[in-house]
């Protein structure tokens, strides 16, 4: 098998899982040119970390913007210049990225005298640009070419929006073209009325860009269809120095099936917030399938509750980019599968329509391809037999991507189907890495779905993750007794060690007497009401010992130490063991790996967060004297276990909650995993 193949591991248990996607593309690369458009600092929180996001960062930068991107904490912070480019050139690489390369293009024209080459992947230099370029030549802009006309690469000669008040654009081959021109019109200090000839696709991602643009403090009409006339803003602004990106709808989409192909249900948490994207109604078709999707307490939950997937017709104009996850899917329905209106997806990262009746047919599927539709006959029959074939031969069936990160993830959750019911790998996926585009984790988030059997069915695993004084332990002691859990602080765990070391005059910066040390040093549980309490030597720390402000002040340096991270890994997965011997319905573990590195499989992972301020007001209160910046930094930046929102985690932000709040929404996320619900 060549390296740059994957197979893709079926289930063979029924999924029982929470789960969280990755920051959206569209409203990332959107808020980023919005952000560099205002005249502020912003911080995007939950921002997505890809390679079309790395693109357009990398852009801004090189165009002299101030850009910090911390990938673990999923936060990008940029100064935006009120509406001014700091370089007057610059050469750009746009990838295959196509927001970057229409939001940046017409970014650009923003200068008053610039001059910017830019350039992309051979595939980009295919997709459409010309209704964009055409518009932007209202404002005085140039274009000169250096391969096919209207295409990349080119040079861009720019006079800025001054004198630009109308503009007309042809946005039928890409809504993006329409977004660009709408984001830059809008930031204008004076009108601009810019006026769509014939219609464009994808209209969502137009809502999109207005809705952002209005919370950015744009105004606008729309006197007639296809026109929207901006009034004039002095100023984009956002009224807080933080902007919230919605999880990826789209990525959704593929763990929103996984119930159809591995049984059980799915929780996408807060999903009922994901409010820009129109991608979320990809649930529509999804259930038009069978499974039952629910909604509870801002909470949408997909189950699988009959035993056979009804066909489905549906037109997917505006959601085209999930039509692939069901097109991948439709060899498990009972008839066939016809998707329509996605005739601009041959122009996207490949054809589409083509790959995917592609792809189908290989896998023993017929398939009708028409220009803007696609209609799958299912055959599971012969699916199976192709991979029971290909078995025989030592082989797996290969699903070929085109470079399309939609391909990949599609075809991925059809593999997760146990068709040969032998839990093996029937099917692989060329080239997964195109994921990178903008889901570099999805096979990693895939995997981790994959639960211990035993724990994922019969005992509730909740792993809860954050900063000093984020929240865990007062957080987690209350779900604890809320739905009859063992609660494990393993701070406690890096705070006792820490004392017996200080205690027997050993320092963190002798790393061989602390290994020496552990050796000697015996971890056992007790448990005090429902907290299950490390003892170190026999000893039951007392809690103040542990508070101290000399434990507080080391305790992040000895965490750091990979021979303290190893003496307690052991001890703190055989928890599980002490729960259940104790009859617990299960487990909440809280630290710093625990979504990580400790539990990488439990079926719920929190990450909580709060601003530093209310974090060091809240140490206060109680008294405490601590160095909370300070063991972040250590905790975070330190090479084994860092402090890293874990793939799958779903961020709470506590800084305005009320403990009961928090503890609310984990139990609300927590009870339709248990074994009983
Ligand atoms: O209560 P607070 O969040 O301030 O700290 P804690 O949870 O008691 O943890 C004390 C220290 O132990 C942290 O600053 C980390 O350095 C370390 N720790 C860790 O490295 N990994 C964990 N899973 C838990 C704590
Ligand atoms: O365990 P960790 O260091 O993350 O935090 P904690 O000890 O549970 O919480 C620190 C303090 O913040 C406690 O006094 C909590 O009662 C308080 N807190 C709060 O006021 N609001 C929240 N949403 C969470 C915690």
């Amino acid at each position: 098998m060549s390296a740059d193949t994957l197979p893709i591991r079926p289930f063979t248990q029924p999924v029982r899982v929470a789960f969280s996607v990755p920051g959206s593309k569209s409203i990332t690369n959107r808020a980023l040119i919005l952000a560099a458009m205002c005249n502020q600092t912003l911080t995007l929180r939950g921002a997505l970390f890809s390679r079309d996001t790395q693109i357009l960062c990398e852009a801004l930068k090189a165009l002299g913007f101030s850009v910090d991107a911390n990938a673990a904490q999923s936060t990008i912070a940029l100064t935006g210049l009120g509406g001014k480019i700091p370089r007057a050139s610059a050469e750009i690489n746009v990838g295959n990225a196509g927001t970057a390369a229409r939001f940046l293009t017409a970014f650009l024209t923003l200068h008053p005298a610039g001059t910017y080459t830019l350039d992309g992947d051979p595939a980009m230099r295919k997709r459409p640009m010309k209704g964009l370029m055409d518009a932007l030549k209202t404002t005085g802009a140039t274009f000169t070419f250096h391969g096919e006309p209207d295409c990349f690469p080119f040079t861009l000669h720019t006079k800025g929006w001054t004198h630009c008040t109308a503009l007309e654009v042809d946005a039928r081959a890409s809504s993006q073209i329409l977004s660009a021109l709408l984001m830059v019109a809008g930031a204008q200090p004076h009108s601009v009325a810019v006026k769509l000839v014939g219609k464009t696709v994808s209209e969502p991602f137009v809502e999109m860009t207005l809705q952002m643009l209005t919370q950015f403090g744009a105004t606008f009409t729309q006197p007639e269809s296809g026109l929207t006339t901006f009034a004039g803003t002095s100023q984009l602004q956002l009224p807080s120095e933080t902007y919230r990106i919605e999880p990826d709808a789209t990525a959704a989409s593929y763990f929103l099936s996984l119930p159809m192909v591995a049984g059980g249900k799915v929780i996408l948490p807060e999903g009922e917030q994901i409010t820009l994207q129109g991608d979320i109604d990809f649930l529509k078709p999804l259930a038009k399938t069978g499974l039952t999707v629910a909604k509870a307490n801002g909470h949408i939950l997909i189950e699988q509750t009959k035993e056979s997937f009804e066909p489905v017709e549906y037109d997917f104009e505006a959601i085209s980019d999930t039509f692939l996850t069901l097109a991948a899917l439709s060899p498990l329905l009972s008839g066939p599968t016809r998707i329509t209106g996605i005739g601009h997806t041959r122009h996207q990262e490949t054809d589409r329509i083509r790959a995917m009746a592609n792809e189908l047919q290989k896998l023993g599927q017929m398939v009708v391809e028409e220009p803007d539709a696609i209609e799958i006959h299912p055959d599971l029959a012969e699916l199976y037999a192709r991979a029971d074939a290909s078995k025989h031969c030592g082989r797996l069936l290969c699903v070929d991507t085109y470079e399309d990160h939609r391909m990949a993830m599609s075809f991925a959750i059809l593999g997760s189907y146990d068709l040969l019911q032998d839990g093996q790998p029937w099917l692989q996926i060329r080239d997964p890495k195109c994921c990178g585009k903008t889901f570099p984790s999805f096979f990693q988030h895939l995997e981790q779905l994959h639960s211990l059997p035993e724990m994922n069915i019969e005992f509730l695993l909740i792993a809860v993750d954050g900063g000093a004084a984020s929240g865990k332990s007062s957080t987690s002691r209350g779900v604890a007794e809320r739905l009859n859990l063992m609660h494990v602080d393993t701070g406690s765990h890096y705070r006792a060690i820490t004392f017996e070391c200080l205690k027997n005059g050993i320092a963190a910066d002798a790393p061989e007497k602390v290994a020496a040390f552990l050796k000697t040093l015996s971890l056992d549980t007790q448990l005090v009401g429902r907290t299950a309490s490390i003892v170190t030597g026999g000893h039951l720390p007392e809690p103040e010992a542990l508070r101290s402000a000399e434990v507080n002040q080391h305790v992040s340096a000895f965490a750091a130490l990979p021979c303290v991270r190893d003496a307690v890994k052991g001890y703190q997965r055989s928890q599980v063991a002490v729960a259940q011997e104790n009859k617990y319905v299960g487990l909440i573990m809280e630290g710093r790996d625990i979504g990580s590195v400790i539990f990488p499989e439990a079926s719920l992972k929190i990450y909580l967060q709060a601003d530093e301020a209310t974090r060091s007001k809240r140490r206060e209160a109680e008294g405490q004297s601590d160095t909370i910046a300070q063991r972040d930094r250590i905790d975070s930046t330190r090479k084994t276990a860092p402090l890293q929102v874990a793939p799958n985690a779903v961020i709470i932000d506590n800084s305005t909650l009320s403990l009961q709040q928090v503890i609310d929404k984990i139990a609300t996320l927590a009870i339709p995993l248990c074994k009983q619900a």
